[in-house]
Parts: C-alpha cells; structure tokens; sequence
C-alpha cells in the first residue's frame, strides 16, 4: 500500500514552484479584490483548498469569498459583488464569465489560474447564515483550526481516489464528494488508509458526524455527514445512492489488493458500431435514441433536466404497456444531447386485453357492457368470473409512440411532465432513431460512443 500511495502522490503534489507560484498569485489577487471590497467595508476571504494546501496539481483554481455587511439588500449583495470581481479580474488583465450558485458571482481567468469570486455576508455566528455560500468561510475556520498540516496529503489522495472512481465533485452532473467533505472525512479518521477503511464498511443510510451533533432526518439520502458548522447541512447531499454504492465498493477492492489503478483516470474507448451491433444481438433488445440540441442553460441545470426528461420519458413508454429497461441521458453539453431507452418490450400486438368487473357485481358489469357494446375489436366476454374486453391500441410501436409525443408543441410537452429547457429544445427539433441508426444521430462523436459504452456497463 505504502509504494502505491507514493507514486499516487507523486502526480497530485505540486512542485514547489507550482506552490510558490498559486501562493504569490492568490496573494496578488487577494490584493486586488480587497481594494474594490474595502470600499464597501466588505473582507476578503481565501477560500477552500488554497488555504489547507490541499489542491491537485493540475486543478489550480483559487476560491475568493468577499464578505459583506449582513444588513446589505441581497440585490445589492448580487450586484456589488459582482462588480467588484468583474474590476478586480480585469486589473489582474484577466477574463472572467458569470456563474451561478445560490447568487451569481464572477468567474475569472488569470494566466492558468481560475479565480472564483464569491459574495457572501459577513456573519457573527453560523445560525444565522442565509445561504449556502455563507457557510463557506465559517468551514475555512474550522479546517485551519482542526486539520493538522500534514494531512494535507491525505486529503489530496482521496481527492484523486475520488476523482478516479469518477464521484469527485458535489455539482449536479456529477452527483458526488465535494472536496470539503474530503477535508472533514480526513480529520475525522486522521489518515487516507483509515478513511478507505471507513469508506469500505460504510452501508446506505450511514450517519456521520465530527462533534456527535445530532443529526435530523434526510430523506432518500445514502450517506449523512453533518456539517461541523451546521448541524441542519448534510455536506454528503449531493452523493447519489449509484455513487456512494461505488464508491464502497472501489474502497473495498482497494483495501484487498491496493493498486495505481485506483488513482487513475481511466479513459474508456468509444463504442463503435460494430461492438455494438455484436451486443445488442447478444441481449436481444432493442435501442431507441432522442436526440436534440442542448438547452444553452448551466450544467446544474442541464443534468437534472435530462434526468427528469429520460425518467418522464420511460414512465409514459412503461403506461403504454411498453417495456424499457435501462434509460439514461447525456450531454457534451454543446452540440448534442442524447436519452437512450434500451426496450425489453418494443412492439405490440393491435390489440390490448382490458379486466372488467366481476360478474357477482351486477351494476358494474351492466356499465361495463353498456360501455363497450360498439366495441369493433370483440364484445366483451366472461374469462373466469370477470368480464373481459379487447380494444385497439393506439401505439404499437415504442420509437413511433415517442415520436408522436415529441413532436408536440413545448406547453404541451410541459404539461405531461417534460422539464422546461429540454421541452424547448426538443421543439427546436429532435431526431430518433433506432438500433444501430443511432451511430446516424452521433456521427463521430467519440464522447457520444462512449456514452455509449458506459449505458451498457460493458467494458470490453
Ligand atoms: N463548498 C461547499 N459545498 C460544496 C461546494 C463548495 O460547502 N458543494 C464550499 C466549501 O467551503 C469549499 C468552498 O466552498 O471549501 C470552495 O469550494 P470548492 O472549490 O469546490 O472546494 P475546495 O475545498 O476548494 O476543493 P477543490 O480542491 O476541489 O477546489
Ligand atoms: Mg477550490
């Protein structure tokens, strides 16, 4: 375990130069926001992994949080803030864009350097924060107050543990581990190996916590860990029950027999044509592909909206006696988005079997014959003591049926459940496609192929 460790390390510490670098920059721009904060007796505060030199070598971003009088306007907190990270940005000669959390703020580009610029309010105590970003530097106190220096390390290689395993990061794609719940993990069992033991005995439903708070109830959540500064946050929100599930098992392996792999990126291949093919004629089913331009919202937005769409989607095909068995969307978040439904059930005979009443319920079953008696399909009948009937249907086949939902107009698609971004563009036009067609709607896109192979779970 010990020579895996180190050479894991190895890729993950920054060079000394690196380190001097990122602090004289943070330095530089710390300077630089604080001259705008200072006018509107605002602090400037560094924030997040800069300041427990916990960072990954290749991910230099900087976190600035700019704490603002509790008595400011939230309208004013949102536009000061921004201005004075849009000025600051532009003094350090860098670019920035606009992003959004709770408020927006100013994400900026110096050099190689990604610079955050976070509004917040300036709070004496925890109870009173407002929203998620004043949280922020009440955890840069408690870090600094209880991770020893030289666990600086281990948190950086469960950072890359993570990020191997594909959950490192609490956003909405990626449903998995904030580098703060890395930092409070490490702290709480002292050392990397101990926490992946941990991790490996964790069971769905665990609760965690720092200081024995008690903790309140989180529905539908995997894994509880309260937050040291808030007990009413659980900072393992945004882990997905498939992720946390994982993320078990990769500890379990790693503590059976550790390994580099467990630190790599791996790169899957693109699944071409031809495997597929081989495949889906090995599984017998069917596949149906949507695809459409994407909705030119954020990430936080697109992802949750493809899940709820290919949810949605599944539960109409599932209501018209069609039978899909594994669904899933995404997005290269420019060009295309995609939902795939492999089908266990995809055509249907002309004609559907509907139960009737009980013939011993004498009101019913006369209802039930009246209702039915121009019935052109068959009259109905008595099938052991019920009455039983046979209609058309009106959809016999998944990708058509799904073609005469989609092509309506986007309040309609709304209303029956599609969220509002993808029923927009899908107006905008969709396509779809089935089977190996589907290599027609991904042309070569390599990521879209890899998808692809990732929907399958099938790594060959
Ligand atoms: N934060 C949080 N919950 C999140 C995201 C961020 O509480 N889901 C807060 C934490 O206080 C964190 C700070 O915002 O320290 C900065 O966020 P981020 O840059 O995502 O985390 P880092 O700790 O800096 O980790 P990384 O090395 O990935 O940048
Ligand atoms: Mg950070």
């Amino acid at each position: 375990m010990d020579s895996v460790l180190k050479r894991a390390l190895k890729g993950i510490i920054p060079t000394k130069k690196e380190e001097k670098d990122m602090q004289k920059i943070s330095r530089k721009l710390l300077i630089a926001v604080g001259k705008f904060a200072d006018k509107h007796n605002a602090d400037t505060i560094l924030a997040g992994s800069i300041t427990r030199n916990t960072w990954l070598k290749e991910k230099k971003e900087i976190d600035i949080f700019v704490a603002f009088p509790d008595n400011l306007p939230d309208k004013d907190l949102a536009t000061i803030g921004l201005q004075i990270g849009k000025a600051a940005i532009k003094s350090m000669g860098g670019r920035h864009i606009i992003s959004y959390a709770q408020h927006p703020y100013v994400r900026g580009f110096v050099g190689k350097y990604q610079v955050d610029i976070v509004p917040c309010y300036k709070l004496d105590s925890a109870d009173k924060i407002k929203s998620a970003v004043d949280r922020t530097p009440f955890h840069v106190k408690f870090i600094e107050k209880n991770m020893r220096s030289e666990q600086a390390n281990d948190v950086r290689l469960l950072k890359q543990f993570c990020k191997s395993a594909g959950v490192y990061g609490a956003d909405l794609k990626t449903e998995g581990l904030s580098g703060y719940m890395c930092d409070l993990l490490i702290i709480k069992y002292g050392s990397f190996s101990n926490t992946i033991k941990n991790i490996s005995n964790w069971k769905a439903g665990s609760v965690i916590t720092l200081q024995n708070e008690v903790a309140q109830k989180f529905e539908n959540a995997p894994l509880v860990l309260i937050d040291p500064v808030d007990s009413k946050r659980n900072v393992a929100a945004a882990v997905s029950p498939k992720n946390f599930e994982f993320l078990v098992s990769r500890a379990k392996n790693f503590c059976k027999k550790p390994s580099d792999k467990f630190f790599t990126i791996q790169k899957r291949k693109p699944m071409e044509r031809p495997e597929f093919l081989k495949l889906k004629k090995l599984r017998g089913t069917s596949v149906i592909a949507v695809a459409f331009k994407p909705p030119k919202v954020v990430s936080d937005i697109l992802w949750p909206q493809m899940r709820r769409f290919v949810e949605r989607m599944g539960q109409m095909l599932r209501e018209n006696d069609f039978k899909p068995m594994n669904c899933a969307g995404w997005s290269d978040e420019k060009n295309i988005a995609i939902a795939i439904f492999e089908m266990e059930v995809n055509n249907l005979p002309n004609i559907k079997k509907k139960v009737g009443p009980s013939v011993f319920a004498h009101t019913n079953s006369q209802n039930f014959i009246e209702h039915y008696a121009k019935n052109p399909v068959r009259k109905p009948y008595v099938e052991g003591v019920n009455w039983v009937v046979e209609t058309g249907r009106k959809h016999v086949n998944a990708a058509y049926y799904m073609l005469d939902v989609l092509k309506q107009n986007q309040k309609t698609l709304e209303a029956v459940g599609i969220p509002s971004h993808i029923a927009e563009y899908i107006c905008k036009g969709s396509k779809i496609a089935v089977d190996e067609k589907i290599y027609g709607l991904i042309k070569n896109n390599k990521e879209a192929k890899t998808f692809i192979r990732n929907f399958f779970g099938y790594v060959s």
